[in-house]
């Protein structure tokens, strides 16, 4: 079958070739892939950033934001051939940790976690998978259209879980909220900050193109002035750009008891120089909290599914503003000033 293959850490090693079927160890259950949406770890991996192969080799499946249709499963997995499903990217540490045991693998305390397409396991950027019926989620087979949205949507729905358990340490009504970032994370994170009835505010650079008509359409307001500015007020601020300079600028900006949660991961290598006194003693003086969120557990890909499918189908849709046929790959992997989110279509 043909797959997406790269060597992690060799820039520019992206390829498309033939591969063998899936692996029964894999899993029993059996998908052919529809599709795969295509995000900034990706370019990471394929520019020689990040990812890790599985052991024994040097080459890893990528992709990890998946579509697919159930071939073949066991009558146990509760799933049926033809079923419209979405695998889930994070497999528990084999220690395991305390979270992973349970299956929080998206705490996972120990970093031996495994994430398909991203970190030892292969991804679902080839023709078939396989995965456990544990690590799967069903959809509606009417959000197949936009099913690839599952897996980024639950990343930001764990970072909604976890900023409202954080709020709820005191008492707590927030009104207005900040994304930074109109990428599909920052559209997603605004998604569900409207579903949650917030005044959802966001930030990014552009001033045209696709982001602030999709952001106005959703029911949020468009912001591309100052961070000072677009935050002012914000008791809940969602991080989606990962850099250095925001991060600090909405640190410095919130209201009293904000919480801000981190979701980029940034390259790292800039410096900045910061006052790291001043912002202490703003933040304990304010009860405020900073804290990074990553990865999601079945709980959130559940979360996903259910927010997709009360959201307007129209809009989600047009999230997905470029689709490329597997034959095309490498386009997929180009950025366009014009993108939201690319999938690569695997059955043209
Ligand atoms: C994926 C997450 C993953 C993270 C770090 C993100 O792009 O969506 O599932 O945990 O990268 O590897």
């Amino acid at each position: 079958m043909q797959a997406i293959t790269v060597r992690p850490h060799v820039a520019g090693s992206a390829r498309l070739e033939d591969i063998a079927e899936p692996p029964e160890h894999d899993g029993d259950v059996l998908v052919r892939t529809l599709e795969v949406g295509v995000c900034g770890t990706d370019d990471e991996i394929v520019g020689g950033a990040y990812g890790a192969p599985p052991p024994g080799r040097d080459w890893l499946v990528l992709g990890h934001e998946s579509l697919g249709e159930v071939i073949d499963t066991p009558v146990s997995s509760g799933l049926q051939p033809g079923d419209v499903v979405v695998g889930i990217v994070r497999r528990p540490d084999p220690v395991p940790c305390l979270a992973c045991a349970t299956g929080e693998w998206d705490m996972c305390r120990n970093g031996l976690y495994m994430e398909r397409g991203i970190k030892q396991l292969d991804g679902f950027a080839s023709e078939r998978f396989r995965t456990g019926s544990d690590f799967i989620a069903k959809l509606p087979p009417d959000l197949r259209s936009v099913g690839v949205l599952v897996e980024p949507t639950s990343v930001v729905a764990k970072a909604w879980e976890q900023i409202e358990r954080i709020g709820a340490r005191a008492v707590w009504q927030p009104r207005r909220v900040l994304i930074t970032g109109a990428g599909p994370i920052g559209l997603l994170a605004t998604l569900l900050a409207v579903q949650r009835g917030l005044d959802v505010h966001v930030l990014d650079l552009v001033t045209d193109g696709p982001k602030p008509r999709l952001v106005r359409e959703v029911g949020a307001t468009f912001h591309s002035g100052s961070t000072a500015e677009a935050c002012s007020g914000a008791d809940i601020v969602l991080e989606c750009t990962g850099v250095g300079q925001v991060v600090f600028d909405v640190m410095r900006s919130t209201s009293p008891a904000g919480i801000i949660c981190l979701t980029g991961v940034s390259t790292g290598g800039r410096t900045l120089g910061v006052d790291l006194g001043a912002l202490n003693r703003d933040m304990v003086l304010e009860n405020d909290v900073v804290f990074g969120s990553v990865n999601a557990n079945r709980r959130h890909y559940e979360a996903a599914v259910q927010a997709l499918a009360r959201a307007d189908r129209e809009w989600l849709a047009s999230l997905i503003t470029r689709r490329v046929p597997l034959a095309r790959w490498s386009e997929a992997l180009q950025r366009d000033p014009t993108d939201v989110k690319t999938v690569i279509d695997f059955t043209r």
